[in-house]
């Protein structure tokens, strides 16, 4: 089975993605756990797969290595954390 793993699937394009792919298991990642355990929760409900979550801010290098550090398998992997909105 393909695992995928979405950072910022949290929320916005990243959830999206995450609904369409909830069925093959994704692990959602972000730095807000409240948030992470909100959308677990309406995956879950969503429909059948595997839904883990990953706390991590990937502006921090420390936490990026420990996302990748463990045995887990991840066959792809999609970013969709930003804050590009600009002011
Ligand atoms: N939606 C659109 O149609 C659209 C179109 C063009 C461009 N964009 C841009 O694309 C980006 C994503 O859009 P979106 O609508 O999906 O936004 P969103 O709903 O704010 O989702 C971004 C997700 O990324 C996570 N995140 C942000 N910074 C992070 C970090 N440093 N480390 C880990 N996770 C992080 C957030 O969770 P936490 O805050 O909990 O970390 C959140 O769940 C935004 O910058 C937006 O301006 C969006």
């Amino acid at each position: 089975m393909t695992e995928t793993m979405i950072i910022g699937g949290g929320s916005g394009m990243g959830f999206a993605l995450a609904r369409v792919l909830v069925a093959e298991g994704v692990t959602i990642v972000g730095r807000s756990i409240d948030r992470l355990a909100t959308a677990r929760a309406d995956l879950e409900q969503a429909g059948s797969g595997r839904v883990q979550t990953r706390r991590a801010d990937i502006g921090r290098e420390e936490d990026v290595a420990e996302l990748f550090a463990g045995d887990q398998q991840v066959d792809r992997v999609a970013v969709t954390a930003a804050d590009i909105a600009g002011s």
